[in-house]
């Protein structure tokens, strides 16, 4: 596949794929060529038996600084009803393996609500985080409202939604929004490092779980749990359980295969 807009390393690390946002002179602002770029590298490292979990990056000064605002301006609601263009993000959501988005500098509106949409954030100590949408007229339309609001709570969400304020990776990571800061020559290395923990495990056990991680969003908690429960049995039909319980046993590494 040719990308323009972005950048992908299927290998950046054993089973461990990256993708990069390629937009730096505007600050990775999300146009409909990337937000598909993005989805088109996804479905295709989700079909690689040699990809793991993959990395989303930018650069040090910018995550993504949100949706194109040159690219909606002169837009109708009329044009925006048929572009839509969320449903590009249904299928980066749909994607099965672990995603890990590595963070430095601003990750704005959409450029946020992508972060959220991954499984799991590693900032850089530059990292600001923000839904500014309420300063240009409009309102988070990409998750912001939703996935911000269970992360963070509704005080700092509502106040972040209303205002406009970026938090600072330290307020983000004590809201829970995010799962470590590092320096900021290491964000991508630790994000790749933690990638890379997730992809030695059972990549059948790890997507499961990731599947059953997010249905405690959207269930209510009894139906959560027997949907958990299914996902725990059927990994029992896995030759990586058979490994996994037998090298605990005998006292060595597991060597999964995604069998
Ligand atoms: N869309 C289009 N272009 C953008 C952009 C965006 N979201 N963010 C930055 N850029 C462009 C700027 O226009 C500028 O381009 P030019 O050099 O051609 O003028 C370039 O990137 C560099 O930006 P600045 O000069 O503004 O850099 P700065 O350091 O002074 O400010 C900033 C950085 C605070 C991030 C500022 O650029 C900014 O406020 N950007 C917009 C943030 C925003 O409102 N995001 C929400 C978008 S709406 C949305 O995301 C809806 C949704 O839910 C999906």
């Amino acid at each position: 596949m040719n990308f323009e807009l972005i950048l992908v390393e299927p290998q950046i690390a054993p089973f461990v794929a990256m993708v990069r946002l390629n937009r730096p002179k505007e600050l990775n602002a999300l146009n409909l060529q990337l937000m598909g770029e993005i989805r088109d590298a996804l479905a295709m490292l989700d079909e690689d038996e040699n990809v793991r979990a993959i990395v989303i990056t930018g650069n040090e000064r910018a995550f993504a600084a949100g949706a194109d605002i040159k690219q909606m301006a002169g837009r109708t609601a009329i044009d925006m009803l048929k572009i839509d263009q969320f449903s590009t993000w249904d299928g980066i959501r749909r994607t099965k393996k672990p995603l890990i988005a590595a963070v430095s500098g601003f990750a704005l509106g959409g450029g946020c609500e992508l972060a959220m949409l991954c499984d799991m954030i590693v900032a850089s100590e530059t990292a600001q985080f923000g839904q500014p949408e309420i300063n240009i007229g409009v309102m988070p339309g990409a998750g912001g409202t939703q996935r911000l609001t269970r992360a963070v709570g509704k005080a700092r969400a509502m106040e972040m939604v209303l205002t406009g304020r970026f938090i600072s990776a330290r307020e983000a990571q004590d809201a829970g929004l995010i799962n470590k800061i590092v320096p900021v020559d290491l964000f991508l290395d630790e994000a790749i490092k933690l990638a890379a923990s997730v992809a030695a495990k059972s990549p059948i056990a790890v997507q499961l779980a990731k599947e059953s991680v997010l249905k405690a969003f959207e269930t209510p908690l009894q139906e959560g749990l027997y949907f958990e429960r299914k996902n725990f049995y059927m990994l029992f039909a896995t030759e990586d359980q058979k490994e996994g319980m037998a090298a605990f046993v005998e006292k060595r590494p597991a060597d999964f295969k995604g069998k």
